[in-house]
């Protein structure tokens, strides 16, 4: 199976997507696939080496990443696209290992649509829908799952209503509506610090949510679609960082060992159970294909609140999903297989 790894990426998840292509190129089975890896730099512009060297470790992979491509100064996104669309046209199947805007938004997945080309996981309007989470958050509650109260500002709005501040309280976690890995995300604890918040979420998107927190567990549950269609939940996982930071922030993701993923979670039954079909639920509603990772909160009452979807989540071998379906007794290299077997199905 020729197949295509897109890596890299605009959007500020950047270095991370890199991460979780790093773990997927080293694993990927050489026997079934001969890959074609496909850098897209901060800048936009894609650059293919014709084929995948013999590195085995994700160090290696991950330096190779940096200085192992064409030099690409001078080239154009478009014109580095069209050239190197000519290469995706070669291979059967394309994985977007990409994070954020430009990638994990339905972008890509549009470009890949009008070539022609099957692709693992979700498509335009799942993409587009997922990434944003006001749209997120209105599909789950008009699909009636509870989400965080909230309010969105858009361009021009820099503040909240007396009324909105009354009701959300204190303290209030401000977002970018379209962003991953927590990156622009404040927790506010006075309304003193809502400027500043702002700024910092609106370097990512001119749309920001404003929501309450939501006091109780963080569950994370994974979504998986099998070549046969039939759609699978894993077991759930809930996340402790460790308490130096005030939520599971960008360090806490990637830079702090001590965040502890408990796998499968210490739930009752019945809250697993629940939070599973809350997942499916959420997946069919949104139109989703593929993979898709569910973050809930599992308040101490036992009741669950969406926090937010990634149609691509983070994908290391040690990411919450790999993790997930390892637990489930699906190896990473099989999970990979899956994936790419139902987008050719
Ligand atoms: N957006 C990051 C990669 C995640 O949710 O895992
Ligand atoms: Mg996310």
């Amino acid at each position: 199976i020729r197949l295509a790894v897109l890596f890299g990426g605009r959007s500020g998840e950047h270095e991370v997507s890199c991460q979780s292509a790093a773990s997927m190129l080293v694993s990927l089975d050489r026997d079934r696939y001969d890959v074609l890896p496909v850098r897209i730099g901060r800048d936009g512009v894609w650059a293919s080496v014709a084929a995948m060297p013999d590195l085995t470790s994700t160090e290696e992979v991950l330096s190779w990443q940096q200085n192992g491509f064409p030099e690409t100064r001078g080239t154009t996104p478009a014109a580095s696209i069209l050239a190197t669309a000519v290469e995706l046209m070669s291979c059967d199947v394309v994985f977007p290992a990409l994070h954020g805007l430009c990638g994990e938004d339905g972008a890509v997945q549009a470009m890949l649509e009008g070539f022609e080309i099957p692709y693992v996981g979700n498509g335009i309007a799942a993409s587009a829908l997922s990434v944003d989470k006001e749209y997120t958050k209105k599909i789950a509650a008009g699909a009636g799952l509870a989400v965080a109260d909230g309010v969105v500002l858009r361009r021009g709005q820099d503040d909240l209503a007396p009324a909105d501040r009354d009701r959300l309280g204190l303290p209030v976690f401000v977002k970018p509506a379209r962003e991953g890995s927590s990156i622009g995300v404040s927790k506010v604890e006075d309304w003193a610090e809502l400027p500043q918040a702002l700024d910092r979420a609106r370097k990512s998107d001119e749309k920001v949510l404003v929501e309450a927190a939501v006091p109780g567990r963080e569950i994370d549950i994974g979504v998986l679609e099998r070549p046969d269609g039939a759609v699978e939940v894993s077991p759930p996982m809930e996340i402790l960082p460790s308490t130096e930071h005030t939520f599971f922030d960008y360090e806490a993701k990637y830079t702090d060992s001590t965040t502890l993923f408990d796998v499968p979670a210490k739930l009752d039954p019945a809250s697993t159970q629940a939070i599973g079909q809350d997942a499916l639920h959420l997946f069919r509603e949104l139109g989703c294909s593929g993979l898709l990772r569910v973050d809930f909160f599992l308040r101490p009452d036992g009741t669950r609140v969406v926090n937010e979807v990634n149609t691509f989540p983070g994908f290391t071998s040690v990411s919450q999903y790999p993790r997930m379906w390892q637990a489930a007794g699906l190896p990473y290299g099989d999970l990979l297989d899956v994936l790419v077997e139902t987008a050719l199905a």
